[in-house]
């Protein structure tokens, strides 16, 4: 079995792995309802266990249809409900228990030392569904979204991210390290990656430059990547982080400055950081971004319990 914690520390081949067999599942689905089987059933008898720490709607309805759809079943556990949260059951036990009534676990927390705990006591594979510092199953799909779209490997296009440093960006440029793609980020200086990130960006070989312009940064982009300024659990003033980022909002005027057929996608939930007309003009590809979740999902799956074919 396999962990899928952070995309840094999965070998890129695998990446590519899970983005091929993911094309060749959506395409095999052409006209299939939602709670069809694929054929095979691969993880008939499979049951994945999910808990959210944090609310989501894409990420849990995508891994529902996701191992729905590969012939298992899924569990929600809520967090309250364990002993768990409340100190009453270490996570050791809790993971033992896990272990040897489920088939895999994906974790959406509020801690990173939790995942990585996780990870040492499951003996099945523990997926992170997004943490503080990455939301790695987002910019795997991303990555799936963007070659579908623009029918080229994403090594050979320019990707720009205008907006905060969070946990979707360290995702981006881990993948931009794996998949070796060049990536732009616009952010007011003083938003810029942490430390870490940025020591991991030096001691890679990469294509990443920092600006704290965002025109600089989507010039001559093939796609503008934002998130929300605010994410949860986000501890700022509020209203000075809006207000820094003020200059930072994706509107049209911004968008003339990538290339004409240059698309605009967001993980979503959004805020205020992209101006209604991208959201809904032609160049925003965000539901279709969402829906691809299910397809790469499933795949990762596949992975995290060496099915993949
Ligand atoms: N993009 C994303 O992960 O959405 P949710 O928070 O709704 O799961
Ligand atoms: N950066 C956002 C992503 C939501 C999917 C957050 O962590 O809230």
């Amino acid at each position: 079995m396999k962990h899928f914690i952070n995309l840094k520390d999965i070998p890129v081949k695998d990446l590519r792995k899970i983005l091929i067999d993911a094309k060749d599942r959506k395409r095999l689905r052409k006209n299939f309802d939602n709670l069809e089987i694929d054929k095979k059933s691969p993880l008939k008898g499979k049951l994945l266990l999910q808990m959210f720490e944090k609310s989501s709607l894409r990420t849990r309805l995508s891994f529902y249809l996701a191992i729905k759809q590969l012939g298992g079943s899924t569990l929600t556990l809520r967090p309250n409900e364990l002993h768990l949260s409340k100190g009453g059951e270490s996570i050791e036990d809790t993971a033992k228990i896990l272990s040897s009534f489920g088939n895999a676990f994906m974790l959406r927390t509020n801690s990173d030392k939790k995942l990585e705990e996780f990870g040492k006591y499951l003996t099945i594979p523990v997926i992170n569904g997004l943490s503080p510092s990455s939301h790695p199953t987002q910019i795997l799909s991303d990555i799936f979204t963007v070659e579908e779209i623009k029918k080229k490997p994403i090594s050979k296009l320019n990707i720009a991210w205008v907006g905060d440093s969070n946990n979707v960006l360290n995702s981006l440029i881990a993948a931009s390290i794996k998949f070796s793609f060049k990536l732009k980020i616009g952010c007011p200086n003083s938003y810029q990656p942490n430390k870490m990130i940025l020591n991991y960006i030096k001691k890679n070989k990469n294509k990443i430059y920092i600006y704290n312009k965002s025109k600089e940064a989507v010039v001559g982009a093939d796609v503008i990547f934002s998130d929300k300024v605010i994410s949860m659990n986000d501890k700022v003033n509020k209203t000075k982080k809006l207000n820094d980022f003020k200059k930072f909002k994706i509107d049209m005027k911004l968008m003339r400055f990538a290339k004409k057929d240059c698309i605009f996608l967001h993980c979503l939930p959004r805020g205020n950081e992209v101006d209604e007309k991208v959201f809904s003009s032609k160049q925003s590809k965000v539901w279709q971004q969402a829906q691809n979740r299910v397809h790469v999902q499933k795949s990762i799956l596949l992975y995290c319990m060496e099915k993949l074919r």
